[in-house]
């Protein structure tokens, strides 16, 4: 029995084109829209290590023509939750600054969401984390259900504690973390040797693959 018949016989002819016309519509919105991830940048210098360690990602993205920004927030001034609870009624931070605001709103937005922040004493560096608890406290639930990923880079150590670190923000605001082959860390003391890393840089890229993976679902 073909589909056409067994509609006949059951008469749910109208409501199966019904169904299937605005499942139709969605796929396609859902393909026009594209998927967009956005890279928080964490670290306090624009084009240091962490911003090489997206860079990586995003030449992935690039390869298959995939949205992807890097929004940088390490050099605001930016000051910490004071727990006023004024988020809780508004759903916005009160002391968020405009640019706080934009890259909530484009965290929003997103399809996918990546954390970067450099190690500092063996955690997420200060404006970093500033921003974050901020930005995923005022947001409640909006979160839920992207995917996301964190990214870290260290001159010595430190860098799996701060990807855990990092990695709650993501899980408390029921974001599925996407893995890769190895920790998301990209470590060196120097700028060159931070580009030597070859374990960073395949774990990056396989990172950046596995999430295009996700995001084509
Ligand atoms: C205040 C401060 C604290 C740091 N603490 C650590 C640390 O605990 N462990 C580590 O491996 N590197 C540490 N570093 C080095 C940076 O994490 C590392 O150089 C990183 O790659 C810098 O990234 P960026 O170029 O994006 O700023 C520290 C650097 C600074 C400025």
């Amino acid at each position: 029995m073909n589909r056409r018949e067994f509609l006949k016989i059951t008469g749910a002819a109208a409501v199966g084109a019904a169904v299937y016309g605005s499942v139709g519509t969605l796929v396609k919105k859902s393909m026009k829209k594209g998927k967009k991830t956005v890279a928080i940048n964490g670290s306090p210098n624009k084009d240091g290590n962490t911003y090489y360690a997206l860079s990586l990602i995003a030449d992935e993205f690039d390869k298959q023509s995939i949205p992807f920004s890097i929004l940088h927030i390490g050099a605001e001034k930016i000051k910490g939750c004071i727990a006023c609870g004024t988020c809780k009624n508004t759903g916005k931070c009160a002391f968020a600054t405009d640019r706080e605001l934009d890259v909530i709103e484009q965290m929003k937005n997103a399809d996918g969401i990546i954390l970067a922040s450099p190690v500092y004493f063996g955690g997420i560096a200060g404006t970093m984390k500033q921003f974050l608890d901020k930005a995923f406290y005022s947001s409640g639930d909006t979160f839920a259900h992207k995917i996301g990923a964190s990214v870290v880079t260290e001159a010595h150590a430190g860098g799996s504690v701060t990807t855990e670190s990092l990695n709650q923000y993501l899980l408390i605001r029921q974001i599925n973390v996407i893995a890769s082959t190895y920790w998301n860390v990209v470590k060196g003391r120097t700028k060159e040797a931070i580009r030597a890393d070859e374990e960073g840089e395949r774990t990056m890229r396989n990172l950046a693959k596995n999430m295009i993976e996700e995001l084509k679902k």
